[in-house]
């Protein structure tokens, strides 16, 4: 759907246009900011919700393999200690012994600090879980952990899903949500916050079977940001190297964006051998195998993780779409969103201010809004009000005009071609809802209840012609 070769080097204009049109704000600007902390807006909300909403699509919606869950973000202390993350989840933290800046040991320029060159101290463990207390007293006994994963509440509800659903591996078990990690370096915007939003889909397995797996949710995933518009060549896959894999992975692949600045991580997809299941057997005490009939055997899955950002992918889908291109003397700022995702579907501008074309406007609008997020507006030349929209995102605008009152037609102007059509004012609602779900939302579902279990790699080669697969 790119028509540009726009490469946005200059994050300050995505964090200006976010300002100024109200995606996303600095946080608690009215007492002087809040660093790294950043606000939702109105059509930030709308389109963190619909990148939230297309993966629950293909994750779940469209898949008969994998179901939803909310837990708690503050689980019981004991899980993170199971978890590992209690030990294990920290960065090398350095002190700058010169200007006394706090980096990450991978940060530093030759073992220097980055901003003023000078020594720094020995790294040392910091670890990244933010602590708080449950209940009026502050001791030991009361700490408890806002979760840095949304994982971990996915594996010790494992069992009651399993049995509830009488489901059997392969299958997964997703969660979107608010996690917290009190990151040494946060920055890029958006990109590391210290409260972000994460989706990650835990997909149990028989053991043998997790590289294929692995193979397909890379794959799967990769295809994802693509069919909603990334651009390939700003997607990379990058395995990561034995030193930098996470303590409970056996390997990583992390799927990278060409952020303004640079590669980074977008979402990572982890092979987790049963290694959560397996400590939280051991420290919960509760057996989290199940009885498998055909083999007459207790099994304990192991895990293919495919870990995304909800916020990251935010940045991720902004900075891809944002567009300039010459306009007469001016320049024409364009947000290239899949209409999927964009905050506004349709704007409503009626050709002038005449009551009679603005009561059709209001009209028309009062039907497209039940199933589709709508402006109206009425207020400037048509040109500048088009130009509006195109900043925001909105694929079509709707232009009741005069003929509309003879003929029941509008005009349908495309943000990206600038084209128009006319449409009947009867088809609208469909005609968005086909231009929305143009093929490019659904997932390839291999059904892990049929008689067969699913070979990944065949039910990857085409994953749309695997809708007709047999359900339990
Ligand atoms: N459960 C595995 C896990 O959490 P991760 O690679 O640490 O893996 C997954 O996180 C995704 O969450 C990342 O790829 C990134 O998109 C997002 N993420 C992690 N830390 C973040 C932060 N501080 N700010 C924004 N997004 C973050």
């Amino acid at each position: 759907m790119r028509q540009s070769t726009f490469r946005l080097d200059d994050m300050a204009k995505v964090v200006s246009l976010s300002k100024r049109r109200g995606l996303i704000y600095p946080s608690s600007e009215i007492y002087g900011g809040f660093a790294n902390s950043w606000d939702y807006g109105p059509l930030g909300v709308l389109l963190k919700e619909n990148i939230k909403a297309a993966w629950m699509r293909a994750m779940v919606q469209d898949r008969d393999d994998v179901v939803p869950i909310d837990s708690s973000i503050i689980l019981a202390p004991r899980v993170w200690e199971a978890s590992g993350h209690l030990k294990h989840f920290t960065d090398p933290l350095v002190d700058c012994k010169v200007c006394h800046k706090r980096w990450r040991a991978d940060e530093l320029n030759d073992g220097r600090c980055p901003a003023c060159g000078g020594e720094v101290t020995d790294a040392r463990p910091f670890n990244l879980m933010f602590k708080t207390f449950i209940g009026p007293v502050e001791d030991e006994a009361a700490v408890a952990y806002l979760r840095p994963e949304t994982a971990q509440g996915i594996f010790i509800n494992f069992k009651s899903i399993m049995t509830t659903y009488r489901l059997r591996p392969p299958f997964g078990i997703a969660q979107l949500g608010k996690s917290f990690r009190n990151e040494i370096t946060p920055g890029n915007f958006i990109f590391r916050t210290r409260e972000f939003e994460q989706m990650e889909m835990e997909f149990f397995v028989l053991p043998g079977t997790a590289a294929e797996w692995l193979d397909y949710w890379v794959k799967e995933r990769k295809a994802w940001y693509e069919r909603l518009g990334l651009r390939s060549d700003n997607l990379r896959l990058r395995e990561h190297t034995e030193e930098e894999r996470a303590h409970y992975s056996r390997g990583t692949f992390d799927i990278e964006y060409r952020f303004p600045w640079d590669w980074g991580e977008l979402e990572g997809i982890a092979d987790r051998g049963d290694y959560d299941l397996g400590q939280h057997e051991e420290h919960s005490g509760e057996d989290l195998r199940y009885y498998d009939e055909a083999t007459k055997q207790h099994i304990r899955p192991e895990v293919i993780e495919p870990a995304a950002g909800a916020t990251r992918a935010t940045l991720a889908f902004l900075a891809d779409a944002y567009d300039e291109e010459p306009d007469g003397e001016e320049t024409r700022v364009v947000l290239r969103l899949h209409p999927a995702l964009a905050p506004i579907t349709a704007a409503i501008l009626p050709l002038q201010r005449k009551p009679e074309l603005v009561n059709l406007a209001k009209e028309i609008r009062s039907t497209v809004r039940k199933r589709h997020m709508t402006q109206y507006d009425e207020t400037g030349s048509i040109g500048r009000r088009y130009r509006r929209q195109d900043e925001i995102g909105t694929p079509y605008c709707i232009t009741p005009d005069f003929q509309s009152l003879e003929d029941s037609t509008v005009t349908v102007r495309d943000r990206d071609s600038m084209t128009q059509e006319r449409i009947p004012i009867n088809d609208l609602t469909n005609w968005l809802e086909a231009r929305i779900d143009n093929g490019t939302l659904g997932a390839p579902p291999p059904d892990p209840r049929g008689a067969e279990p699913p070979d990944p790699r065949t039910s990857f080669s085409d994953p749309r012609a695997e809708t007709d697969r047999p359900s339990a």
